[in-house]
């Protein structure tokens, strides 16, 4: 299958230091990769809290990295100004919760942002056949979200490959994302399936080879 994008890699900074965030941003950039995945938690709709839009206004004049940005949000609708006035670059939105999705789609296009559209392991690829044309990436998860370090679950494979298939089908152009238990190994499984871009937390940060992790995934 003739890929639609080249690779991006994206480490996801919830693995990085957190007394240190700024120099694990840095790192990646040193590590000459253009995105940062900043997940963004609510301890409601995942079990856990991480970031709020401050640190990436804070992150913004510190690195030059593409912000990608992953709300994992019980009502993200309420909070796309404020991540995308301080600096997100792509914001993704979950299709599990009740909001207006579609609008909430519309309105970070508007604002010039790309738009991204995850779903849960246990979510089927159908919840987000109606947005297929609205949105610049779909985020299969391949852990369930709220925690970095967990095992890679290989049930999502025919679901990422629906993914692709609806997009050759439908000629459209969305990235197809990849986050959770990414790593060497995992990663060109999902990238047979159609998958072009990858979110690597402990694989990146605390890889004991960071060349051999960077050239699995170069284009
Ligand atoms: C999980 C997050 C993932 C996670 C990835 O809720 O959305 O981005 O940080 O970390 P690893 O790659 O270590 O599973
Ligand atoms: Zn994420």
């Amino acid at each position: 299958m003739s890929p639609l994008h080249q690779n991006i890699l994206a480490p996801s900074l919830l693995a990085g230091d957190h007394a240190a965030l700024g120099e694990s941003a840095l790192h990646i950039e040193q590590a000459g990769l253009k995105w940062i995945h900043l997940d963004i938690m609510d301890a409601h709709f995942v079990p856990n809290l991480s970031f709020g839009p401050q640190l990436l206004k804070d992150l913004r004049s510190k690195v030059g990295l593409f912000f990608d940005t992953h709300l994992m949000l019980d009502e993200p609708h309420r909070y796309i100004d404020a991540f995308i006035d301080a600096g997100a670059q792509n914001v993704t939105i979950h299709v599990e919760p009740h909001y207006p999705i579609k609008e909430t789609l519309a309105k970070i296009r508007a604002r010039g942002c790309g738009v991204g559209l995850a779903l849960n392991p246990g979510t089927p690829a159908e919840a987000v056949k109606p947005f297929l044309s609205d949105v610049d990436l779909i985020l299969a998860m391949t852990v369930q979200p709220g925690f970095g370090g967990q095992a890679f679950r290989e049930d999502v494979l025919p679901k990422i490959a629906q993914l692709h298939t609806w997009r050759v089908e439908g000629n459209l152009s969305y990235r197809l994302q990849v986050d959770g238990g990414i790593d060497t190994l995992s990663g060109p499984r999902c990238q047979a399936m159609g998958a072009d871009t990858f979110v690597v937390g402990n694989a990146f940060f605390k890889a004991k080879d960071l060349q051999g992790v960077l050239n699995t995934f170069k284009a």
